[in-house]
């Protein structure tokens, strides 16, 4: 059994007990993904299956044979940062680095959804066929990846700047 991470094929673990955040994590040496709560509730362990935004801390690997997962290894690298990386610099929304590889994973995923026109809580309009990244929408679709520090202004900065344009949304949907 495998799956693609990052562009690359890997083997699942036997163990089908494996969470697939641990199987980044321990098995696959890719700490960006990173283990906060490892219940749910903080969003840290943020990643992309096939685009979608998942916790992997709630998902064993084993259910994602043959999908493909990205981690923030594989959205930029230095000296080619993915344009939410370097939004995140200039917008000084690294302030800890612990729950950043999750947010920069979540608003990517969540820019798909709003693109696919998947409403949330605050969407006014549930026919409506599109949808804005509005403050109160983008807080509402980011509240389940938690920070606790100074840096929340700037991480939602850097989240409006790269995807309040609708080419930007189909660029980060490819
Ligand atoms: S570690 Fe997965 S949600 Fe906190
Ligand atoms: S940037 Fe991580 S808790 Fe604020």
């Amino acid at each position: 059994m495998s799956m693609t991470v990052n562009g690359a094929a890997v083997s699942l673990p036997d163990d089908p007990r494996v969470s697939l955040l641990d199987l980044l994590r321990e098995y696959l040496h890719l700490p960006g993904t990173k283990k906060g709560c490892n219940q749910g509730a903080c969003g840290a362990c943020t990643v992309l299956v096939d685009g979608e935004r998942i916790l992997s801390c709630l998902a064993l690997a084993v259910q994602f044979e043959g999908r493909s997962v990205t981690t923030i290894e594989g959205l930029g690298a230095p000296g080619s940062l993915h344009p939410l990386q370097q939004a995140f610099i200039e917008h000084d929304g690294f302030q800890c680095g612990y729950c950043t590889p999750g947010q920069i994973c979540s608003a990517i995923g969540m820019a798909q959804e709003i693109r696919r026109g998947v409403p949330s809580h605050v969407t006014a309009d549930l026919c409506t066929e599109t949808i804005s990244l509005s403050h109160d929408e983008l807080r509402e679709r980011m509240s389940g990846n938690l920070c606790r520090c100074g840096a929340h202004n700037g991480i939602v900065d850097a989240i409006t700047e790269v995807f309040a344009e609708e080419d930007i949304l189909a660029e980060a949907a490819e």
